[in-house]
């Protein structure tokens, strides 16, 4: 028996929805998540959903429908869920009176996603909701290897669950990698686009969904103090750190194919790049935003290989303490060529071909097995004529700087100067912080909540545009081309437990730059 409980949209939540301003109502629909046997379903998914249905934000009906090889009936996928959603919910006890509520909605459908005759079950399972929105309103996500992607999508047309035109809606989600170069990239956008218009591909990175992400736009854009700083004349460089304390542990094999530029710096660290330095839309609307991007992600300039070789390090972390505990070398790890030359580390310096931005070094660097977790951007300002303080603090006098922190303390720092109190004319940099939890409290919904609630109610701002992920390929592409396959050289080694190879700060050295360490906020 399937509940049409209505835990319809709460009035207060009308206003201010995604990005794209007021939030649309949510249609009743159906949502097929291919891959429902596995990791992303059980650890992100579900417990998004069921967040989304505690907080009154699902539709008045729905149904969630799990598609994988694995047998099991609609019983068992939900007990399995429910023992999920105990161990990964952000929100502590579950509730299990809801949950019961909640997995009334839940079908689970076996089938090979190679197999015709399982999409003709999907098929027919679907109708047996009716002929209205459940049967026609459908949200795939496609929680599987990419190299599926264009299978399903073409079987989910051919059983006529995918059109491109239709007086219903129907909407494929997509998570990363979206490819591994230009090429394959065009390759499978060309397969989702066969059935699908670009319009309905909605194209996941995760780090789009955090508040903090978010929140670049509304910082920018709805303070005048800052927007009107946001520029070459007032601005030296700008850096935007992603560092993770863990090395790849069990991820071996992929990573082998990925590395820290294609696994980090394509998605994750361009994206939030362009938000930083994207010119005001016209509007919130998704595709004004999104032209935006774009257009920065194309004004940066492309790396010829002698820029490669001055302007991005990469590295390669060998045994070292993290933490108070050892950890072996990337060598060592488990499905890890004992010769690999893959980066764990990458530090590069980008250049915008713009108006706003020419001559500003934007500095990015990833890496694993680094001393903390961290997100976050510093915009470095430039320093004042040191005409004044020059007896006091010489060249010392600090320059005023903004640290956007998107995780963990999430929050916004200024730092600037200040008199030392007493008798003496001592100057010296003091800082002004932002929580978001002292500010608003600890609520802070998953990134896949919001993302799972855009893609429901179709507002394509947060999810990455086809020309997106290609001009964003074209800059990775270019360092990867200046790499041409050579091997590291002693000098991109690191220890596990340190900030990177030595080379990195040698790049920011050249410009009299060093990287600064991710602040700590008690
Ligand atoms: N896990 C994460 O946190 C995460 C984060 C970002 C992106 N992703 C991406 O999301 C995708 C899924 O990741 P995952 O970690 O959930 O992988 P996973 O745990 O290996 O799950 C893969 C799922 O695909 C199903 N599947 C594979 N071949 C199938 C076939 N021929 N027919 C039907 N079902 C098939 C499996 O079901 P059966 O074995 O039952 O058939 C299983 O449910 C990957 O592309 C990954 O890169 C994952």
């Amino acid at each position: 028996m399937v509940s049409s409980v209505n835990h319809s949209i709460a009035s207060d939540e009308l206003c201010g929805g995604g990005i794209g301003g007021e939030r649309k109502l949510p249609e009743p629909c159906t949502i097929i998540i291919f891959g429902a046997s596995g990791d992303l379903t059980a650890r992100k998914l579900i417990p998004a959903l069921y967040h989304l249905f505690k907080e009154k934000l699902m539709p008045a009906a729905f149904r969630v429908v799990g598609f994988a090889r694995r047998d099991k009936t609609d019983a068992s996928w939900r007990q399995e869920l429910r023992d999920a959603l105990h161990q990964f919910s952000r929100t502590q006890p579950v509730d299990e009176k809801l949950w019961q509520v909640f997995a009334e909605n839940l079908c689970y459908c076996q089938g090979d996603l190679s197999d015709a005759a399982d999409y003709q079950k999907l098929e027919a399972l679907l109708t047996s909701f009716g002929s209205g929105p459940l049967r026609e309103n459908l949200l795939f996500y496609l929680a599987i290897s990419p190299s599926q992607f264009g299978e399903v999508v073409e079987q989910i047309h051919h059983c006529k669950l995918l059109n491109k035109e239709s007086s219903a809606w129907q909407r494929v989600v997509v998570e990363k990698p979206f490819g591994h170069d230009l090429a394959s990239a065009h390759a499978l956008n060309r397969e989702l686009t066969r059935y699908a218009h670009e319009a309905q591909v909605f194209r996941i990175d995760h780090y789009l969904g955090k508040e903090t992400v978010q929140n670049i736009l509304m910082f920018r854009f709805s303070n005048s103090i800052f927007e009107q700083l946001w520029n070459r004349n007032s601005v030296d460089h700008i850096q935007i750190t992603v560092s993770e304390k863990l090395g790849v542990g069990g991820r071996g094999g992929y990573y082998e194919e990925s590395g820290a530029l294609r696994d980090m710096v394509q998605n994750h660290m361009l994206q939030v790049l362009s938000l930083i330095a994207m010119e005001p839309p016209v509007s919130l609307e998704a595709e004004a935003v999104r032209d935006e991007k774009v257009k920065l992600l194309k004004s940066i300039r492309l790396l010829t290989p002698a820029d490669v070789a001055r302007q991005v390090v990469r590295g390669q972390y060998f045994a070292g303490v993290v933490g108070g505990e050892l950890r072996p070398g990337y060598r060592q790890e488990p499905k890890v060529k004992t010769d690999s030359n893959v980066e764990t580390y990458v530090a590069l310096k980008l250049l915008i071909d713009n108006w706003r931005w020419s001559g500003v070094p934007f500095y990015l660097r990833t890496g694993k097995n680094l001393p903390q977790s961290t997100s976050e951007v510093r915009i470095q300002f430039r320093p004042t004529p040191n005409v004044l303080f020059a007896a006091q603090c010489g060249s010392q006098l600090d320059a005023n700087a903004i640290t956007l922190r998107l995780q963990p303390n999430e929050g916004i720092s200024l730092r600037f100067n200040g008199k030392v109190p007493g008798l003496s004319l001592g100057v010296r940099p003091v800082r002004m912080h932002f929580s978001y939890d002292s500010e608003f409290g600890a609520y802070t919904p998953e990134a896949y909540e919001r993302l799972l609630l855009e893609a429901i109610v179709g507002d394509a701002t947060l999810f990455i545009r086809r020309d997106e992920v290609e001009t964003a390929w074209q800059i990775v592409d270019s360092i990867r081309q200046g790499w041409n396959g050579q091997p590291l050289t002693n000098r991109e080694f690191y220890a596990a437990g340190t900030w990177g190879p030595i080379a990195a700060d040698d790049l920011l050295a050249q410009a009299g730059h060093v990287w600064h360490e991710p602040q700590v906020i008690q």
